[in-house]
């Protein structure tokens, strides 16, 4: 007796649909999955027969071979409970196997029956619509996300039950709204809260309009965490193709609780003590994205920047560069996309206050130098706006706030993200940040007067040549959030003057 139905293994952040297929004949009572199972699918052999049962179905006292085709790719997750038990059902004439025809079935089952909600849900009906399949078989606590792929009859199911009556057309499921309960509502916070600090308001809004990374330099209390956290409140909009790419990533991880596409920016703030595995993604048997890509087309949030370990921060490098962390191991390797807009903020020192003119900083030299050290190199020449805040001042402390509210920058933001978009639409890039160096001075149209300042700045700053187109793209940010095709003068000095943190404040004395 033969049964056979389509699931979904995950490969990395998408699906790929496989034909699991059931064989029952003579021999004890037995369940054996064969096709490079791994160890969670492994696992669900002991849940699908008490599973089956509990629902009034029959588990054939017979010898049971499952097998997953093709059987050179390993099959990954939980949402082979389903299939698997759909499958044996198919051949022991439970179920028509007319009615499995063009379904895919994906989902974690309880020792009694129900569909559990199973990440990845999206990935699956995405794979299923790529493969023309008509219609998936999901849990209803996941249907929303399925619900946001085009050409799919979507069915979500609590428990097996559900599914059997489904496929003898004997119940029905409820509509999915495709809309789902949308974001949780959270705390507003507004750009205008933030009192002084206009140089670093300024960089954020640079910040959101063009993709740059930011470090923010300052003494405690100075609103570093306030400025970060309110980055969110200026960023457009996900597009429905970024909405697509971040929600996979939030599906897989199993972060969506019933909502559906991500509408809004991711914003990603890890605490410090956050391992490789964590930030990069990682995971024994089910892999797991981390959060650099749960951070994909959002923000990743790195407070109090030199409380994290070293390897972690090193192991940023890669994404920061390529956009993507791969991650090899015994059974090939896995890509998981990760573009982010990086911001830190770091005191300039241990006690805080090195720099301060009022206030007197107690680290020693050694100290310091230590502390420094975890801010410099290869990571600060990827940031391309370092910014150093000062304390605030009595009067801006006392003064009444009259600061732009969010909406307006956010609106000078959406209106330099659009330019930007129109302009490199054939590069299939969205922002200045993600411009590959030789094309950044090509893009920039420097004036006469900005190719000048350009050429002291060289000459005076020890410039890399990262940090040389770096200076060009951010530029080309500023002219863009003032609506200008062409980069000036004053569009470089602003550049230049976000590199201010540490050291760099004397290069920069010297050139401008
Ligand atoms: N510029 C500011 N405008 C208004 N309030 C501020 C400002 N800076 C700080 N505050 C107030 O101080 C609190 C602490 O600020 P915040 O946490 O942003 O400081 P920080 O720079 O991150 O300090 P730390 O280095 O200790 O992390 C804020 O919640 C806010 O109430
Ligand atoms: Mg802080």
């Amino acid at each position: 007796m033969y049964g056979r139905v389509i699931g979904v293994t995950m490969l990395g952040v998408g699906g790929h649909p496989v034909t699991v297929e059931a064989f029952v004949g003579r021999g004890l009572p037995s369940l054996t999955v064969t096709g490079l199972p791994g160890a969670a699918v492994q696992d669900a052999r002991d849940r699908i027969r008490p599973a089956v049962e509990h629902a009034q179905l029959e588990w054939p006292l017979r010898r049971v071979v499952v097998n997953l085709a093709p059987g050179n790719i390993r099959k990954e997750g939980a949402g082979f409970d389903l299939p698997i038990a759909v499958s044996v059902l198919v051949a022991t004439r439970q179920v028509r196997p007319g009615s499995v025809a063009g379904l895919a079935f994906f989902g974690e089952v309880s020792l009694r029956g129900e569909v559990l909600p199973t990440p990845g849900v999206i990935s699956v009906a995405i794979a299923a619509a790529r493969r023309g399949l008509v219609g998936v078989i999901v849990p209803a606590a996941n249907a929303v996300e399925a619900a946001q792929v085009d050409g799919l009859a979507v069915t979500g199911v609590t428990s097996i039950q559900d599914v059997v009556g489904f496929l003898r057309g004997t119940w029905v499921a409820p509509a999915v709204d495709a809309d789902g309960p949308g974001a949780p509502a959270t705390a507003s916070a507004d750009l205008s809260e933030v009192r002084g600090q206009d140089e670093a308001r300024r960089a954020i809004e640079v910040a959101a309009a063009g993709g740059h990374n930011l470090l923010m330099v300052g003494p405690p209390g100075a609103g570093k965490t306030m400025l970060a956290r309110r980055l969110p409140t200026i960023l457009p909009d996900l597009t429905h193709d970024e909405a697509l790419e971040a929600t996979q990533l939030h599906s897989v991880a199993g972060l969506l609780a019933g909502r559906g596409l991500l509408r809004q920016r991711p914003f990603r703030a890890p605490h410090h003590s956050v391992s490789t595995a964590g930030l990069l993604g990682g995971g024994s048997t089910v892999f797991r994205p981390g959060e650099a890509s749960l951070a994909h087309r959002g923000v990743l949030f790195l407070d109090e920047l030199t409380e994290f370990r070293r390897d972690a921060i090193e192991a940023l490098r890669q994404p920061l560069e390529d956009g993507v962390v791969v991650v090899t191991r015994a059974g090939g390797s896995v890509t998981f996309p990760a573009r982010f807009t990086l911001v830190a903020a770091a005191n300039p020192c241990p006690c805080g206050f090195s720099g301060d003119p009022r206030k007197e900083c107690r680290c020693r030299a050694d100290q310091l130098d230590r502390y420094r050290s975890k801010l410099s190199g290869p990571l600060l020449d990827r940031i391309d706006l370092r910014l150093t805040i000062p304390r605030l001042t009595k009067d801006e402390l006392l003064g009444a706030s009259a600061a732009e509210p969010s909406s307006v920058v956010r609106e000078r933001v959406v209106a330099a993200r659009e330019r930007q978009r129109s302009r490199y639409s054939a590069l299939g890039i969205t922002c200045n940040a993600h411009l590959p160096g030789p094309l950044a001075r090509r893009e920039a149209h420097l004036s006469m007067g900005a190719e000048g300042l350009l050429a002291r700045a060289v000459e005076h700053m020890a410039l890399t040549g990262r940090g040389f187109d770096r200076i060009i793209k951010v530029a080309r940010t500023v002219a863009d959030l003032e609506g200008t095709d062409r980069v000036s003068q004053g569009h470089i000095a602003e550049a230049l003057s976000y590199r201010t943190a540490f050291e760099l404040d004397q290069d920069l004395a010297r050139v401008v």
